[in-house]
């Protein structure tokens, strides 16, 4: 086909390529990948939060028809590498937390192998647990990677001479990744090469952690890992489920074990958002000019292993203050191991800085948009460089006049209809872009079919459909032509699917591959023939403060007497660059805010400091948003290509949906009630008057 009729794939909402195989239950996720005779996997979990195993006693596990193996820390293979504290499992006696691995019966079937798992008297000597978050605990510190934290001019000078001073302290909750599909490995050793089925964001990042931590080369451990079925973050860094499944593997040679993570292990085992306070002071001028900005934030870890969520991030960048303190600090707790879940770090933090704005508007007598307006910085405050295309006022009006923002009545407590209390309320969104370089694609042509190979991931977010049309135009093809291979560290190496980097990252490796094919071979190239390339850094990234913006806006109804809480309508308008594909991309826009509105209405991990654990450990008793909690959602976004972002255009989506819904919807609660909740989740808190 000539190339001047070639519509361009790229800005097209193609369905799902890999949908029809999903629906008839073809697309092959990690635990159904067809093995012969495989062992079931069922592990023993740590009932204390600290201390250690004085003794196992598998006798009667083992005198069990149907068990081939308890393994336990006396007969874990010994890793190489016992620098990672979460995924160095079994190697001594030492207990970090409640519902730590501590050993695993591998049997014919999952029955047998719990039933087993249930014989197995596992003793342990407790020592004394911490494991209740406070941030004037003595040991909050500063981070071990070291603290990100800002000091600008004077701030306590510049708080104490501003006309409006908002001080308040926000929290946020313990949260749950939770995708559909748990994480699930197959592993088998064949000699001293290992495979895993397994479900990541990630293959070949995967690798590079747990290779050297086994003792082998990468080359010798191979992740297969086509489909999967949500991961938020959870799938991102491989977690000690996959260690232990290879490490049980590891004792019966050459026979495959299968593992699923229950949905109540997960809640221990598989990563989680920390809890995070931030407390916020912020001074300005009577016309809402921001002076004084002091933010310090600290949020719950591990001992076993830290992980400091970054709930300042956001607050560098977003507005303008000539006076800054930030600081970020952990505390770090004999509890289970956080990581990352859905924009790590702006989810939380714009929780506290959303809802901070929206007290300071009102404190200012301002409307929410015109403060924002008014604190728009010229250059990035975090860096001092000009942004690359920072369209967050845009965000704001173009989202203002669809959601009918103009008809608002600003005072609180002002609409009722029938007993219900009915608010409206906005807040901005932020999410960095990045393209990480390093990714690598092979393409091969055989007969008008043209084979894209690249080790990427596709965990529910659209990569099957909108590489392949990235692809297509690269090398100026039909995307039927196309034939994409992802998923799979035997196909050129590939970044993590993390960060909202993951579609421009490998678009740049297809890309390139694609400019050197066509150089190489032509328009009409000979069957066989194939082409590689590797995605370079952006040296834009260098120059550019890069981010993306948006802004959420939504209307609450409220209960007067009950205190009944209902989101009645969201509207996301968001500035991202490029779209690849409009219906994807719409998805994850209105995943996000749906994840969102879990996170402002009912999503909070109980941890009972008494033991340790999260005891509303089930999808009954942590809510997850449903149908019945979403009545209507809208996401929009600015036509425009980012120039900066590379030639795609385009910058990450995955993760900006989250940002600043939560905040949004509690703002929406204050209007519809005069009752300020600063501490997530709204549900359940006291809308009565007082
Ligand atoms: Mo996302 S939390 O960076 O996988």
């Amino acid at each position: 086909m000539s190339d001047l009729l070639r519509a361009s794939a790229i800005g097209t909402a193609r369905v799902r390529l890999d949908g029809p195989d999903k629906v008839r239950g073809r697309a092959p996720y990690a635990y159904e990948h067809p093995v012969e005779s495989p062992l079931h996997l069922h592990p023993l979990c740590s009932s204390i939060a600290r201390g250690r195993v004085t003794s196992i006693d598998a006798t009667a596990a083992r005198a069990l028809d149907g068990v081939v193996h308890v393994l336990t820390h006396h007969d874990a293979h010994r890793l190489a590498d016992t620098g990672d504290g979460e995924l160095a499992i079994l190697q001594d006696d030492r207990i970090g937390f409640r519902g730590q691995y501590l050993g695993a019966v591998l049997a014919d079937t999952p029955e047998t192998a719990r039933h087993a798992a249930d014989l197995v008297t596992v003793t342990t000597e407790a020592a004394p647990h911490d494991a209740d978050f406070r941030h004037d605990h003595p040991e909050v510190r500063a981070p071990e990677g070291g603290a990100d934290d800002v000091e600008d001019g004077d701030v306590e000078a510049a708080l104490a001479a501003a006309e409006i001073v908002v001080d308040q302290r926000y929290s946020t909750p313990l949260e749950h990744n939770n995708p559909m599909e748990p994480h699930t490995t197959i592993a088998r050793w064949d000699g001293e090469e290992l495979t895993l089925w397994t479900s990541t964001q990630g293959v070949h990042p995967a690798r590079q952690t747990l290779a050297p931590m086994l003792g082998i080369e990468p080359e010798q451990l191979r992740i297969i890992s086509p489909h999967v079925g949500g991961g938020f973050g959870s799938k991102g860094v491989p977690h000690a489920d996959m260690m232990l499944t290879a490490l049980a593997a590891r004792a019966v040679p050459g026979r495959a074990v299968k593992y699923a993570v229950s949905r109540q292990h997960m809640f221990a085992l598989t990563g989680y958002r920390p809890a995070t306070t931030q407390h916020f002071r912020i001074g300005a001028r009577r016309d809402g000019s921001i002076t004084a900005f002091a933010l310090d934030a600290v949020s719950s870890s591990s001992r076993t292993k830290e992980f400091p969520e970054q709930a300042i991030k956001p607050s560098r960048q977003m507005y303008a203050g000539e006076h800054r303190r930030i600081t970020q600090r952990v505390l770090p707790l004999d509890i289970a191991v956080p990581s990352w879940m859905r924009a790590p770090g702006e989810a939380p933090g714009m929780v506290g800085l959303e809802i901070a704005m929206d007290e300071l508007a009102l404190a200012c007598g301002l409307d929410p948009i015109e403060l924002r307006v008014r604190n728009e910085p010229e250059l990035d405050p975090d860096t001092g460089l000009p942004f690359n295309q920072r369209r967050l006022i845009d965000c704001l009006r173009e989202g203002a006049a669809r959601f009918g923002w103009a008809e608002r009545d600003p005072r609180p407590r002002a609409r009722r209809e029938g007993g219900w209390l009915i608010g409206t309320g906005v807040a901005s969104a932020t999410y960095p872009a990045s393209r990480q370089p390093g990714s690598q694609a092979r393409i091969r042509h055989t007969a008008g079919t043209f084979e894209v190979s690249i080790g990427a991931a596709d965990l529910g977010t659209g990569t099957w459909t909108a590489l392949t049309q990235v692809a297509a135009d690269a090398l100026e093809v039909d995307p039927e032509q196309i034939a994409l291979r992802i998923g799979d560290t035997a196909l050129p190496n590939a970044t993590v699917a993390g960060g909202s980097t993951g579609l421009a990252s490998w678009s740049a490796a297809v890309m390139a591959a694609a400019q050197t094919f066509r150089r190489e071979h032509g328009s009409a190239p000979a069957d066989g023939v194939d082409a590689i390339g590797e995605a370079a850094e952006n040296p834009a990234e260098e120059e550019y403060a890069m981010h993306s913006y948006g802004a959420h806006f939504a209307q609450v109804s409220i209960q007067e007497d009950t205190g009944e809480i209902r989101l009645d309508r969201m509207l996301g308008m968001f500035s991202a660059g490029r779209i690849i594909n409009p219906r994807t991309a719409r998805s994850q826009f209105l995943g996000g805010m749906t994840m969102g509105a879990g996170m402002a209405l009912h999503e909070k991990g109980e941890l009972d400091p008494r033991f340790g654990h999260v005891v509303n450990h089930d999808l009954a008793e942590y809510h997850v948003p449903v149908n019945a909690d979403i009545r209507h959602l809208e996401a929009h976004w600015l036509d425009e290509e980012d120039p900066q972002a590379g030639p795609l255009g385009a910058r990450g989506i995955g993760e900006i949906g989250i940002v600043g819904a939560a905040a949004a919807i509690a703002n929406a609660a204050h209007h519809a009630t005069g009752v300020r909740v600063r501490d997530l989740p709204v549900f359940g808190s006291d809308f009565l008057p007082r």
